[in-house]
């Protein structure tokens, strides 16, 4: 029976090794974590994070093939594959402070398998690291290796958060890079061997060790990439009086566009884009290329943009100052279907409004009172000034948030309405209900257009969303900085 290893039971680690324990019934997958609540949490009823379809997957196999545990050790010392899913933030201080990868967790995870290990490994890179990071891990573990042998290889993961489990079962392409020896590409089709159980063998991607890594963080800045294009289009969409979808829908018809990704919104989240950007960004001012690397971060500086266009509309339309004034935010994940708030585009819109001194009542299905609140009173890390950090909303600010359980409560005397992330319940909302209870003039700013402005207009809203043909109202209003 072969033993698969997994260390770091997060995000990415937890559902893909859930993935691997159903589609391969004949391998043993246990996930370590150093961190005894997410392990108590995975051997629970309430799992540590939310994902359509993880806890069936989850109670199918734990206690069967599929176990969680702190004994890192063991299992390490137990495993033939061991996957590295350990989280690789931005570094926050020092050489490459604000884009280079910190490694600290990865490096401690390398140093720990070799001081461990008894017998040859497969060790996998699973967590998006810079390019040549399996280089220096190679030289860690070679260097401790006491004659064992160590093939290190890289396997990134594309899995999506909210489609995760689809995205694992049904994956585009499973990447695989190896060293091009004949111990390296015996790892890579034992590798192989395990995706192939449910993955058809033409989707298996294998390549070398570098092309791996770089796909990883390729692919992300791509797709990064054309949500600041829509973003930047909506713009000039408002300017001109063009619906930016439309204009999306039309460009997405070009077959070698294709319509996906081209949503415009308040900004990306999530825990990737931004990071792998940056990292990327690094690697090419580490190699001498200031244009490439000048290119790429210009994806984050429009991201930073439409955020601060959003909230900038939302003050001057409401009289320039939203001083005082009670502002319902629906949604604070970074997007619909998870409770996950890193880098979530809706915290700086909130501290934004909050800046200007509104009242913020904050909805949303999933995040938890404690983790908006923790969110806004952490310090920030500003990726601009890398020695800077975004100082914490001040604590007379967050005197001024309250969360609530319902959309129509959040609503409730509100002067403005802000929709910060998709959820399908904000489509279904009585408007008319929530038009009502609100102060007039009501306002509405749908940050990712999911409502029918024009049905809201019709009850006497002035609604604004990103990139459509501007309320009357708003074309009064003074230009924005
Ligand atoms: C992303 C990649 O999609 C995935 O392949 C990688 O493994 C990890 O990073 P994730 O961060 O889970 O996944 O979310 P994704 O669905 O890509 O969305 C990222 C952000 O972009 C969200 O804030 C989302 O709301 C926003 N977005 C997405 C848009 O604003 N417009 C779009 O058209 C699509
Ligand atoms: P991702 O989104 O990439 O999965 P997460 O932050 O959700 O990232 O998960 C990474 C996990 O890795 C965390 O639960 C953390 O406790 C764990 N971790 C970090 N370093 C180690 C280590 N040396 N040994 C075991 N687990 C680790």
């Amino acid at each position: 029976m072969v033993k698969i290893c997994c260390i770091g039971a997060g995000y990415v680690g937890g559902p893909t090794m859930a993935v691997i324990a159903l589609k391969c019934p004949s391998v043993e997958v246990a996930v370590v974590d150093i961190s005894v609540s997410r392990i108590n949490a995975w051997n629970s009823d309430q799992l540590p994070i939310y994902e359509p379809g993880l806890e069936d997957v989850v109670k199918q196999c734990r206690g069967k093939n599929l176990f969680f545990s702190t004994d890192v050790e063991k299992h390490v010392y137990e495993a033939d594959i061991i996957f590295v899913s350990v989280n690789t933030p931005t570094k926050t201080r020092g050489l490459g402070a604000g884009k280079a990868a910190d490694l600290t967790y990865w490096e401690s995870a390398a140093r720990m398998i070799a001081n461990v290990a008894k017998t040859d490994k497969i060790v996998v890179e699973k967590s998006t690291v810079p390019v040549k990071t399996a280089e220096a891990i190679e030289k860690i573990l070679a260097h401790n290796s006491k004659g064992i042998s160590f093939q290190i290889l890289s396997n990134p993961e594309f899995l999506a958060e909210g489609t995760a489990i689809q995205d694992l079962l049904n994956p585009d392409r499973v990447l695989i890079g190896g060293r091009e020896t004949p111990k390296g590409q015996k790892a890579v089709e034992a590798l192989k061997g395990v995706y192939a159980q449910w993955v058809p063998e033409e989707r298996i991607i294998t390549t070398n060790l570098w092309s791996a890594e770089l796909s990883k963080l390729a692919t992300n800045a791509f797709l990064a990439q054309r949500i600041s294009s829509v973003n930047a289009m909506s713009a000039l969409c408002e300017a001109t009086g063009a619906d930016v979808q439309e204009v999306s829908y039309a460009v997405g018809k070009d077959s070698r566009i294709g319509p996906k990704f081209l949503n415009a919104s308040i900004g990306f989240g999530g825990s990737c884009f931004q990071k792998d950007i940056l990292s990327l960004v690094y690697i090419c001012e580490c190699n001498g290329l200031k244009e490439v690397a000048c290119y790429w971060k210009q994806v984050i500086k429009v991201n930073d943009y439409q955020k601060a266009r959003f909230v900038n509309r939302v003050i001057s339309s409401m009289f320039n100052t939203v001083s005082g004034k009670k502002i319902a935010v629906l949604g604070f994940a970074f997007k619909k279907d998870t409770g996950d708030t890193r880098e979530t585009p809706a915290l700086d819109v909130c501290k934004g409004l909050l800046g200007d001194k509104a009242r913020l009542s904050i909805y949303d299905p999933l995040v938890t009172e404690d983790q908006i609140r923790r969110d806004l009173s952490m310090n920030k890390f500003d990726w601009d000034h890398p020695i800077h950090l975004q100082p914490p909303t001040s604590p007379a600010s967050i005197k001024h948030v309250s969360v609530a359980w319902d959309p129509y409560q959040a609503a409730k005397g509100a002067h403005g309405l802000c929709i910060l992330t998709e959820w399908d319940e904000f489509k279904e909302l009585d408007y008319e209900k929530i038009y009502e209870s609100m102060q007039k003039p009501a306002f509405v700013f749908d940050g990712r257009n999911i409502v029918d402005v024009a049905r809201l207009r019709k009850m006497g809203f002035i609604a604004y969303s990103i990139g459509k043909p501007l309320d009357p109202w708003l074309k009064g209003m003074p230009a924005l900085a």
